[in-house]
């Protein structure tokens, strides 16, 4: 049985060095190498796996059953209201305040040939967990490849018609977490549309806008802090970038969402998924009070969560991608981290 505190790791030939724990499968360290051949580990967090087992526990962590937000926690399905808990304001958040990143998942190793090294983690959620219906096998593959890829692989089965949205959420920061804001790192998104929040309702409107001409627009690439200093209304609700994003030409298939980079250390990310939407969060909560890795405060903006996803308040919104899952179909989602030298 994996215990909360159990620790993990991926490694492969080139030094990358993938760390997470049993709880939330939570991924505690990213370690890859910059222009120069040096090692830093690029996911903000903390020092030890007890000071975060004690903090934020969404940092890199799995998020279920429905990562991101629904309206005043409610959904309709197959003629049932459901009401889950607001745990966010008005609205429900990552599956409540007992959603997947506070499970102890079970870890085992896992083996493929296109993959350095792997584990699988299971989760079974009985029906009713945290309000949602049916009971949810989850498996998800964390895979290292020799090609710096992070490989994540999600499936689930329900036993009922449910909704169902799962993500991870570590914050990236290509010069090493500790190192500053990432707000001279260059984003570019694969995505010409984003749905705009509102702050009376707390998450998006339902509306799908284009980015052309706001502080939303990353199809060519800029600095994220160009973005987050700008006088844009949707920046200020949230103070920096907490945005769903759509990834044009989402077809199912996997497809480049996003692509971030850093000068000066050389380092370079690209995500790529099946989903439709991928949230960029800067970290716009984070107040410096908490210590980080190099003993470092834990600053605003000092990371950045990419999550990819289905749009938020997806169950309310029948434009939006679909979030049902029923009995017989298998949920498949893949998101690929991957890391290079630019
Ligand atoms: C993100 C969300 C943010 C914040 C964060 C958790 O996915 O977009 O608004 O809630 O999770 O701290």
């Amino acid at each position: 049985m994996t215990k909360a505190s159990d620790v993990f790791k991926l490694k492969n030939a080139n030094n990358v060095e993938v760390t997470f724990i049993g709880r939330g499968g939570q991924i505690t360290g990213i370690t890859v190498p910059d222009k120069d051949g040096k090692l830093a580990d690029v996911v903000i967090g903390y020092q030890s796996v007890e000071e975060a087992l004690a903090g934020d526990g969404y940092f890199g962590a799995l998020c279920g059953r429905f990562s991101n937000r629904i309206v005043k926690g409610q959904f309709s399905l197959e003629g049932i209201d459901y009401q889950l808990e607001c745990n966010n304001g008005p609205n429900h958040l990552h599956g409540g305040s007992e959603g997947f990143n506070s499970r102890v998942w079970d870890v085992t190793p896992y083996e493929e040939s296109r993959f350095t090294q792997a584990y699988k983690l299971s989760l079974v959620s009985p029906d009713g967990d945290q309000g949602y219906p049916g009971e949810l096998k989850v498996e998800v593959v964390y895979g290292l490849t020799d090609e710096n890829e992070l490989v994540i692989e999600y499936a689930a089965e329900t036993s009922k018609a449910t909704i169902i949205n799962l993500t991870s959420h570590a914050y990236f920061n290509l010069k090493g977490a500790g190192n500053g804001t990432i707000e001279d790192q260059v984003l570019e998104l694969n995505a010409s549309k984003f749905t705009p929040l509102s702050a009376e309702i707390g998450t998006v409107t339902g509306e799908i806008t284009e980015v052309k001409g706001t502080a939303m627009d990353f199809v060519d690439a800029k600095t994220i802090g160009e973005a987050c200093n700008a006088d844009d209304d949707q920046v200020k609700i949230v103070d920096g970038i907490d945005h769903n994003f759509v990834i044009d030409g989402y077809d199912g298939m996997l497809r480049l969402a996003a692509r971030l980079s850093d000068e000066e250390s050389g380092r370079c990310m690209e995500v790529f998924t099946n989903q439709p939407g991928i949230q960029i969060y800067t970290g716009s909560h984070f107040d410096g009070t908490e210590t980080g890795k190099l003993g470092k405060p834990i600053v605003k903006w000092g990371g950045v969560a990419m999550e990819t996803q289905i749009f938020p308040d997806s169950p309310n919104k029948e434009h939006f991608p679909n979030a049902v899952l029923k009995p017989g179909e298998v949920y498949k989602h893949t998101c690929v981290y991957k890391f290079s030298i630019q």
